[in-house]
């Protein structure tokens, strides 16, 4: 399985901060965005990375990750000329995932847990990754019935669900037709839910309910919300060492 991870986009929602410097660069805590993504793809057993990101930001990152040598793995970059959406940054790898399967996370999305048994099981057709939240107006929305996928609306108007779809997707190489075959939507993007909703309709998408700490950090909320989550877990960890408790999350 190859990894993609995707850090274009504008950043608009956290400017001015994002006005020089790339959103994937800004501290989440004590490192910066971009890592605890990678660290994702890492944790669930993937070697070969691309990373995609602008043409305004790429020295920056490849400054801040390097070859891959520093992670014990190997980074490939591809610059995605404009941010036309998170479809069509995908569609850059390509050349990159050839026949393989690929492992997709967005550069702003932070897990607890990772998916080494997802990448592991998977066989096909796409896989997504649900989380209860209380506001899901923000995000891709998936409504469940009687265990199955029933629709998948990108930021719902109206409530149709708690589950948003969080940024990490497991993919077939078919995903790159299925994302040609698509159109550009209303605020000038390939989107990725209507990539997942190809799959939903042809019955070749399954998914997964998350339990741990997740947050797409891409706002001055969450992005504070997340810095604080770790902050938080330091804390812990400080006290119980100091305790002789042993921390689940270090394990
Ligand atoms: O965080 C999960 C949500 O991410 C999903 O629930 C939504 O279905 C999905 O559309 C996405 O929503 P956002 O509005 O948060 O997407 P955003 O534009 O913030 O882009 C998320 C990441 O994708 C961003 O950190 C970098 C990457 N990206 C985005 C765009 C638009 C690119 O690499 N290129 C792009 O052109």
């Amino acid at each position: 399985m190859k990894g993609v991870l995707l850090a274009g986009g504008k950043g608009t929602r956290l400017y001015p901060c994002t006005k020089v410097t790339n959103k994937h660069l800004l501290p989440v805590f004590n490192k910066p965005m971009i890592f605890y993504p990678l660290e994702t793809l890492i944790n669930s057993g993937i070697r070969e990375i691309l990373i995609v990101t602008g043409r305004e930001h790429m020295g920056a990152v490849i400054q801040t990750l390097g070859s891959g040598k520093d992670f014990g793995v190997e980074f490939t970059y591809k610059v995605q000329d404009q941010a036309g959406g998170i479809a069509e940054a995908l569609l850059l790898a390509e050349g990159f995932v050839q026949n393989d399967n690929v492992a997709v996370i967005l550069g702003d999305n932070i897990f607890e847990e990772d998916f080494k048994s997802d990448v592991l099981d998977f066989t096909g057709g796409a896989k997504i990754f649900l989380k209860k939240v209380s506001d899901p107006q923000r995000f891709g929305v998936a409504e469940i019935r009687d265990s199955k996928v029933m629709r998948i609306i990108e930021k719902p108007k109206k409530f149709i669900s708690d589950l948003a779809v969080t940024g990490f997707y497991l993919y077939d190489c078919e995903v790159f037709d299925v994302i040609r075959s698509q159109e550009y939507s209303d605020r000038g993007e390939l989107e990725i839910t209507d990539t997942n909703r190809y799959y939903l309709v042809h019955h070749r998408l399954t998914y997964r309910i998350l339990d741990g700490f997740w947050s797409d950090a891409g706002t001055f909320i969450s992005l504070f919300k997340s810095s604080q989550h770790f902050y938080e877990r330091k804390i812990r960890l400080n006290n119980s060492k100091k305790q002789g408790i042993k921390d689940v999350f270090s394990q």
